[in-house]
């Protein structure tokens, strides 16, 4: 019988493995991976360093390491990622939520109404309209995505977090599969210039959706469609809000501003990037 392992040295061939692999953040990445495969806490990690592990949960452990020293993300390993303090299902159909993302949602909180209604176009995991309603009890929403398999996970997350009698998911492209209208229009679409994927980490490149990635020649197919689309799904006085790329401001306020949207604001994400834009619409 093999003698057990212990979890300090685990985590540090682990870790040395990952830098190895040119992972950022190799020694964080080890003791997430460990915690999921063993079910221990950070804080039993820590305080017991010595602490055995099955042979099944270092069978597991190695599995894992083996995937992310071949580039895919730990959220992708364990199935799930914590976005705005909740934990949401990630399958290969879906965008790995960024943290960025957040500054989207606070945007978002921040400007619609306590019973508004939300459109969110492109919903992915749903992190992003889920979390809005679950902070918003009296909202209602609807997301769309031309992907059903995401939309599937994002069924699942609304109901994981108790709001998927209050979100309407509907499968089809930006506004064509929408009715109505809305005090708030949210989307983090694909805005990556297509040239320029090829040249992404694996990490991103490899394991995101091109579909949830792609944002056209230019990188900005998905806001044309969008600022010329909102207006009509959109009440008197109302706001949309965007995610964008580095650089893509000034080309997005442009199009938004022929669509008859005036600039509500733009918000930094916590590397100080301009990470969102938000726009009002004409009072009628
Ligand atoms: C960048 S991901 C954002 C996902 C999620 N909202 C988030 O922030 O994590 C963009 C999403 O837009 C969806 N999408 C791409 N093209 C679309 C289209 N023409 N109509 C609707 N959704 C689209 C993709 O499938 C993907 O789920």
């Amino acid at each position: 019988m093999m003698p057990l392992e212990r979890v300090k040295p685990l985590l540090g061939q682990a870790a040395a493995r990952l830098r190895g692999a040119g992972c950022d953040t190799p020694d964080l990445d080890a003791r997430l991976l460990l915690q999921w495969a063993t079910g221990l806490s950070r804080e039993e990690l820590i305080l017991d360093p010595d602490h055995s592990v099955t042979d099944e949960q270092a069978r597991r452990f190695a599995a894992a390491v083996a995937r992310r020293e071949a580039r895919e993300p730990v959220s992708r390993i364990m199935g799930e990622r914590e976005f705005h303090g909740r934990v949401f299902s990630v399958t290969p159909d879906t965008l790995d939520p960024r943290p960025d993302t957040e500054t989207l949602v606070e945007t978002a909180l921040a400007l619609m109404p306590k019973a508004g209604r939300l459109l969110e176009l492109g919903a992915g995991t749903g992190a992003v309209a889920v979390t809005i309603l679950a902070e918003r009890p009296q909202a209602l929403g609807v997301a769309t995505d031309v992907s059903a398999a995401a939309l599937a996970v994002a069924a699942e997350n609304a109901s994981r977090h108790g709001v998927l009698d209050r979100l309407s998911l509907l499968e089809g492209d930006w506004f064509k599969p929408v009715t109505g209208v809305f005090e708030i229009i949210v989307s983090n679409p694909p805005y990556i210039p297509a040239p320029d994927i090829a040249g992404l980490s694996p990490d991103v490149r490899c394991f995101d959706p091109r579909l949830a990635l792609d944002g056209g020649k230019d990188g900005l197919d998905a806001y044309r469609a969008i600022a010329l689309g909102a207006a009509a799904h959109l009440v008197s006085g109302g706001h949309v809000v965007v995610e964008i790329g580095a650089g893509q401001g000034p080309q997005v306020v442009a199009m938004f501003a022929v669509a008859g949207f005036r600039p509500a604001g733009q918000f930094r994400d916590l590397g100080g990037h301009v990470r969102c834009l938000a726009f009002r619409g004409n009072e009628n």
